[in-house]
């Protein structure tokens, strides 16, 4: 997987360092998003709708990732991320099932 994203990066005349910073920046600001909403004790339901605006986040950014991709050369890359969209598309759909299940529980 690392090795197709630094090939496509290679073949795209992408900054993979630039990339992989950003990335790193933005799983610190999650991690800092994640510890404010459950705070010290969160219940099981506050987890999972927590969960749930994480993958919802992830959708979002593969939906515009992929409707840049159509200016991208690499059919590669194009195939890669609407392939990650589905996965997180699951997860979503996993997430939200997992809270609506939780909820009725209690
Ligand atoms: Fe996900």
């Amino acid at each position: 997987m690392e090795d197709l994203n630094k090939e496509i990066a290679e073949d795209e005349g992408f900054d993979l360092k630039n990339i992989n910073s950003v990335s790193e920046e933005t799983a610190q600001k999650a991690a800092k998003m994640m510890e404010t909403y459950l705070g010290q004790d969160p219940d099981t339901q506050e987890a999972l709708e927590f969960l749930c605006l994480a993958e919802g986040a992830e959708v979002t950014h593969y939906e515009v990732l992929s409707s840049v991709t159509k200016e991208v050369k690499s059919r590669k890359f194009g195939n890669k991320v609407r392939g990650i969209l589905k996965e997180e598309q699951n997860h979503l759909e996993t997430c939200t099932k997992l809270a609506k299940q939780n909820i009725s529980k209690e």
